[in-house]
């Protein structure tokens, strides 16, 4: 997916602070994990990994890649559909971190070229969102649009079929096909008038790299402070991962087609204003307003129970970096802290241009820790 904030580009960094301060394993959450690429890493990487964003599109990427042990086999729905079996599997692009999909994949890639072959229908999301709808919005082509209608509609027809991680792999497949099929700049702030040549390409579901490595992954849709709450419960956990929002975009905003899509309740809201965006005051995060984000990062970081912090934020963040050092080196108490700054590349949703000027290219990010004291 094309993200804001996506860490995919900063996964060695996160790898090499890990190995600095000797955490190998154990448990490991990814609070605001968004496309759950950290997730991902952190499977890969041997740890039992928790997964949680408030946003419905992320907690079917992170059951996707979480709540599955290798490639669903889909026998009840084979069984049910006998017609899966008659498609050829094929190859197919894939995304994710694990290594490709090879023949234990055959399963899935048949489930995929089968939906693929289902009539496209014209539907509400059609008439809502896309080329030739009724509504005027083109944030996918025509053809593209239809076929997810079909897709997503199939989806939940086949739920009882389907067991939860069969169902989140084909979702996160559908919602990563549909991104990258956007007829968007960036974000579904807005969309294109003209329909641009990559939203016009054939409709191809994406393969999701699946990984078998540990058990016991969770991934979860709540506000990041009341899941720290839950798990200090538990107990004490290894690593935690912060990687909240750092400007005033809301994510709920910026990506509501795609949360749409992954909850498909186009039948309980009306579509508002020019964009069609979906209600999402449930979803705004504090993390995203000047005002409240220096008591929702005191309250995750009071509440957390974990022997290991890293922090991702930036010198453009809501919280000033004097102030987000203060509240880290209250928390560690006297433990080890590390700040450590790296240049990064500033994500842009836009070009520059009337009304939107950037100061450079360069953000400076930061990767803070805080752990232990030595020998505890
Ligand atoms: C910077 S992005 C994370 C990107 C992620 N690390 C990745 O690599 O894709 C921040 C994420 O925090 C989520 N978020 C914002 N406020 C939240 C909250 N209070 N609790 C949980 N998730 C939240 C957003 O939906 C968004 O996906």
């Amino acid at each position: 997916m094309n993200y804001i904030g996506s860490k995919f580009s900063l996964l060695a960094e996160i790898r090499a602070m890990l190995a600095r301060h000797h955490v190998t394993g154990g448990s490991f959450c990814d609070l605001f994990s968004g496309t759950a690429t950290v997730a991902q890493m952190a499977r890969l990487d041997g740890f039992t990994v928790v997964a949680n964003d408030l946003q419905a599109y992320s907690h079917a990427m992170q059951a996707a890649f979480l709540e599955t042990q290798g490639y669903p086999a889909f026998e009840r729905l084979r069984r049910e559909v006998p017609a899966i079996d008659a498609s050829e599997p094929g190859t197919r692009p894939a995304f994710g971190l694990a290594p490709a999909p090879g023949a234990d994949a055959g399963a899935l890639t048949r489930v995929l070229r089968y939906l693929e072959s289902l009539p496209p229908r014209e539907g509400p999301f059609f008439h809502t969102y896309c080329e030739g709808g009724s509504a005027g919005r083109s944030y996918f082509a025509r053809h593209v649009g239809a076929h997810c209608e079909t897709v997503r509609d199939q989806l939940d027809a086949w739920k009882p079929w389907l067991t939860e991680g069969e169902h989140a792999v084909l979702l996160a497949s559908l919602i990563e096909t549909m991104d990258l099929l956007a007829n968007t700049a960036s974000v579904y702030g807005a969309y294109l008038k003209q329909v641009k040549k990559s939203a016009k390409q054939p409709f191809v579901l994406r393969v999701p790299r699946l990984s078998s490595a540990g058990a016991g992954h969770r991934a979860f849709m709540l506000d990041g402070a009341a899941l720290v709450r839950q798990l200090a419960a538990e107990g004490v956990h290894d690593v935690l991962y912060l990687d909240p929002p750092y400007n005033h975009r809301q994510y709920h905003a910026n990506y509501h087609v795609l949360e749409t899509i992954a909850r498909w309740d186009l039948a309980s809201f009306v579509p508002k204003g020019k964009t069609g965006l979906r209600p999402g005051a449930d979803q705004r995060s504090r993390f995203c307003s000047r005002r409240e984000v220096a008591k929702a990062f005191a309250e995750v970081l009071e509440a957390a129970r974990f022997r290991h912090i890293l922090v991702s934020y930036n010198n453009e963040g809501l919280l000033a970096e004097d102030d987000l050092r203060a509240l880290l080196t209250a928390k560690a108490a006297g433990g080890a802290l590390e700040f450590h700054t790296l240049p990064y590349k500033r994500f842009r949703a836009d070009a520059d241009g009337e009304g939107r000027q950037y100061k450079g290219d360069e953000v400076r990010e930061f990767l803070f820790y805080v752990g232990p004291k030595a020998g505890a």
